[in-house]
């Protein structure tokens, strides 16, 4: 099917410590998000891409991106997902697949999976990776309360698939109701759906931090090669 991509890109990425919101930090002279934009629009099912970028943005009208006919940009929000709710308003497709701006790195072959699945079930679904770690749930004081089975735990990645109707009104019931969703599927489970985890490649890292960078070009350039 057609599908459109939203990407919320209206963070201020304070984990970064940099001057400029991480998802324009440069890469070969390119920032995160025209990587990332031009790279969901080289994907043969993705004709159209909304962008949402905070109020204040001072840096996307330097980019490449807002001469592109395929591209439409809309006002972000306070919390990612009512930029993503901004985004959702803007398009009347029927699917829609929501993606990190601080993702670049994720691979057309996973996006195709991701598709397959998300049309074969009822509640959309998203690309994961499973936890490699032990994982421990600590108590306020920092000691180990317990360790958590990693058997079944999965770290959420994007992109995240649903159908744009049933995303729309996840999200607005969750935000209506101030539930905490950082991603799209939280919205889907508050309704009482159950998405689909994806497996996808543990390269798709979401540019977080400061050391995240030189990892990320190095996927970049590996994935590109
Ligand atoms: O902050 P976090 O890493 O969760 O951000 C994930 C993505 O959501 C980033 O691409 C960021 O720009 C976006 N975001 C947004 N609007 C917000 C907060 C984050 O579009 N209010």
């Amino acid at each position: 099917p057609e599908v459109v991509a939203i990407v919320p890109a209206a963070g201020v990425g304070k984990r970064m410590r940099a001057d400029l919101p991480k998802q324009y930090l440069t890469i070969e002279d390119k920032t995160l998000l025209e990587h990332t934009v031009h790279y969901l629009l080289e994907h043969p099912s993705i004709n159209k891409v909304v962008i949402a970028i905070g109020e204040e943005d001072g840096y996307f009208h330097s980019t490449s991106l807002g001469s592109d006919k395929r591209i439409v940009v809309t006002t972000g929000g306070k919390e990612r997902a009512d930029s993503v709710l901004a985004g959702l308003r803007v398009t009347n497709a029927e699917w829609v697949m929501v993606h990190d701006a601080a993702r670049p790195c994720v691979r057309h072959e996973d996006i195709d999976v991701l598709i397959a699945e998300a049309i074969s079930h009822t509640h959309g679904a998203i690309l994961a990776c499973p936890v490699r770690d032990t994982m421990k749930r600590g108590t306020g004081d920092n000691k180990i309360e317990t360790t958590v089975c990693r058997e079944q735990l999965w770290h959420a990645l994007t992109p995240q698939m649903f159908k744009r109707e049933q995303l729309l009104n996840a999200l607005e019931t969750a935000l209506d109701k101030s539930l905490a969703v950082t991603d799209e599927a939280s919205a889907i489970e508050l309704a009482g759906g159950a998405p689909k985890l994806v497996s996808g490649h543990a390269d798709n890292i979401k540019v977080t931090q400061p050391e995240d960078l030189a990892l990320a070009a190095f996927f970049l350039a590996q994935r590109n090669s």
